[in-house]
């Protein structure tokens, strides 16, 4: 790959500003000093060495992020700020997407990635990847929401729902639950509970698929994914959430 698109493709500059920057000497690739945008070099094979800082090139960026309430899950918006927002700009310049959407008040975990084969696979309704929430519930919540999840329920627009695994932590006059769903309508959990005449007042997601929060990561932190979750969540198969 030519080194200045190497370095534009990591946010280095447009390939003007990175000319001008191959120009002061600062670069070397396997030791040697290369001024020549036009070079040519294998961004995983050799070491490139920028300003005395090595360079480690990828295509693709997977983030696990706890998203903090108060901010969508798009990549841009006018008025309203966004996960992507909350990036650093080195994270940034690989244009990172969100996989899936919270509403803007739930937190926990959200991934973000640049890699759209693996997001569509996710999301794909096909797949049935479940998503565990944790939830606090205006209202007591029994055992016949339980059954009423486990058969699946009408929503507002007439939808029936797939079934829901849903676990009681806390029951009273407000409820603590974990609620495990493999689909994602919009505002699904909350609009699951109106069904059943309830409210939900907080909600946070604590897993999809394979990946659990981080409970390291503030609310707004953000860290890449290892390559252990990595791994889990390219060869994940679901099993039945509900067996
Ligand atoms: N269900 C909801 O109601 N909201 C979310 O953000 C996610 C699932």
């Amino acid at each position: 790959m030519r080194i200045d698109k190497i370095l534009s493709n990591l946010g280095y500059g447009s390939r003007k500003e990175v000319k001008k920057l191959l120009k002061s000497g600062g670069l070397t690739v396997n030791g040697q000093v290369e001024k020549d945008g036009k070079a040519q070099a294998d961004p995983y094979a050799d070491t490139i060495i920028l300003n005395g800082e090595e360079i480690h090139y990828r295509e693709f960026i997977y983030l696990l992020m706890n998203k903090p309430p108060g901010v969508i899950s798009a990549t841009e918006d006018k008025r309203e700020e966004t996960v992507v927002d909350l990036l650093s700009m080195e994270d940034a310049v690989f244009e990172p997407f969100p996989v899936g959407r919270l509403d803007k008040d739930t937190e926990g975990l959200l991934l973000l990635t640049n890699d759209g084969q693996l997001s569509h696979q996710l999301l794909s309704p096909k797949k049935h990847v479940p998503k565990t929430y944790f939830a606090v519930i205006e209202g007591e919540v029994t055992e016949k929401d339980i059954d009423a999840f486990k058969q699946g329920v009408t929503l507002d627009d007439g939808y029936v729902t797939k079934p829901g695994h849903l676990k009681i932590l806390k029951s009273g006059i407000s409820s603590d639950i974990e609620l495990t769903i493999t689909e994602g309508k919009f505002h699904q959990v909350k609009r699951m509970f109106e069904s059943v005449g309830k409210r939900v007042v907080y909600l946070q997601r604590i897993s999809m698929g394979p990946l659990k929060l981080d409970e390291e990561l503030e609310l707004g932190e953000y860290r890449e994914l290892t390559e252990e979750e990595l791994d889990q969540l390219k060869n994940y198969q679901v099993t039945d959430v509900n067996s």
